[in-house]
């Protein structure tokens, strides 16, 4: 058998990211080694308490290092949170969102963090590495930002590290931007600019890799504790969309599991499509172009390429290896 990948999760759970957890759990080609959680989705108190919940229902014995509880600098400029698309609503006195406070799907969690910060364990694991370990990177990147700086040292030491953030022709969160990269813009530009092989996994790959109510009920169908869990993170994400979020080439009644399409592009590149490598720069401006990933599409760049970035995806496929790895078990 193949050696597995060795691989360290950074997440903000978040319903997508539950998935993303429960996916790369389930995948005998990776080896998770940790998983450090970031201020994001919801306070780093919830997203650590919510990954907890989920590795708890895995019956899951990866440690879990609590990381970040803030931007590095974004949020120290009140006027840089104000421009947010909504993300709740209320449907007959019932909340409608995308990421609950707790991941009500899942019992509280027993399991405890470990008592290394997330920033300190990146280090130490990293720079007692042979070099082969990937990092998937889910949310904000203030912990991985926050690492390289406090010991470049590092950098060289990541094989490569798969980000789901940024869009070209697609965003979310502003009419720029999105999510994980607009809650930490100065965090994404010192990623994309540190020189480690960063794959980007884009809004324009994920909104193409969309997963809908007939497939949710698929999973609902097979009555297991991960099935049942999956159904309903996705039927809360599907109400949540079709309420708040219509996607372009998405029909309604689906949701784009976001983070588990970049867990499967790490078992599997071939559910990325039209991967190109480019010149991409984060906005930190502050204005209208705040946390914009900056896609520049010409041959001849003024600074180094430096991004591999996912424009399409393999919904198909995608939606098989959820399936083989969540379905039925
Ligand atoms: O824009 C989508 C991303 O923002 C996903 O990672 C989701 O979990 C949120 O963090
Ligand atoms: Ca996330």
């Amino acid at each position: 058998m193949k050696e597995k990948i060795k691989v360290i999760m950074d997440v903000d759970t978040g319903s997508d990211d539950a998935i993303a957890i429960m996916t790369a759990l389930r995948s005998p080609e990776l080896e998770v080694l940790g998983i450090c959680t970031v201020n994001g989705n919801k306070p780093v108190e919830n997203t650590t308490e919510n990954t907890l919940r989920v590795l708890d229902l895995m019956d899951s014995q990866v440690p879990v290092y609590k990381g970040c509880a803030s931007p590095m600098v974004a949020a120290l400029n009140p006027a840089r949170q104000m421009r947010r698309a909504k993300d709740v609503v209320k449907v007959d006195g019932r909340v409608v969102t995308y990421h609950h406070e707790y991941l009500e799907e899942f019992p509280k969690a027993k399991s405890k963090p470990q008592e290394e910060c997330a920033v300190c364990w990146l280090i130490d694991t990293l720079l007692k590495s042979k070099g082969d370990i990937t990092i998937i990177a889910v949310g904000p990147l203030t912990n991985i930002a926050t690492a390289m700086r406090a010991d470049p040292r590092i950098i060289p030491k990541i094989k490569k590290l798969v980000v789901m953030g940024g869009g070209h022709l697609q965003t979310n969160t502003t009419s720029a931007s999105e999510f994980n990269i607009v809650m930490d813009p100065e965090a994404a530009q010192i990623v994309m600019t540190s020189g480690c092989e960063v794959l980007l996994v884009p809004l324009d790959a994920t909104h193409r890799a969309w997963v809908g109510q007939e497939e949710s009920n698929r999973f609902r169908s097979f009555g297991t504790p991960v099935s049942t869990a999956v159904a309903d993170l996705l039927d809360t994400r599907i109400e949540a969309y079709d309420l708040l979020q219509p996607i372009t080439f998405a029909p309604k009644n689906t949701t784009p599991p976001h983070d588990a399409l970049a867990v499967c592009a790490v078992i599997d590149p071939e559910v990325l499509k039209d991967v190109r490598f480019c010149r991409v720069d984060v906005d930190f401006g502050g204005s209208y172009g705040d946390g914009m990933t900056i896609v520049d599409p010409r041959v001849r760049t003024d600074d180094p390429k430096n991004v591999y970035i996912a424009l399409d995806a393999d919904r198909e496929k995608f939606v098989g290896m959820l399936f083989d790895r969540l379905g039925e078990k």
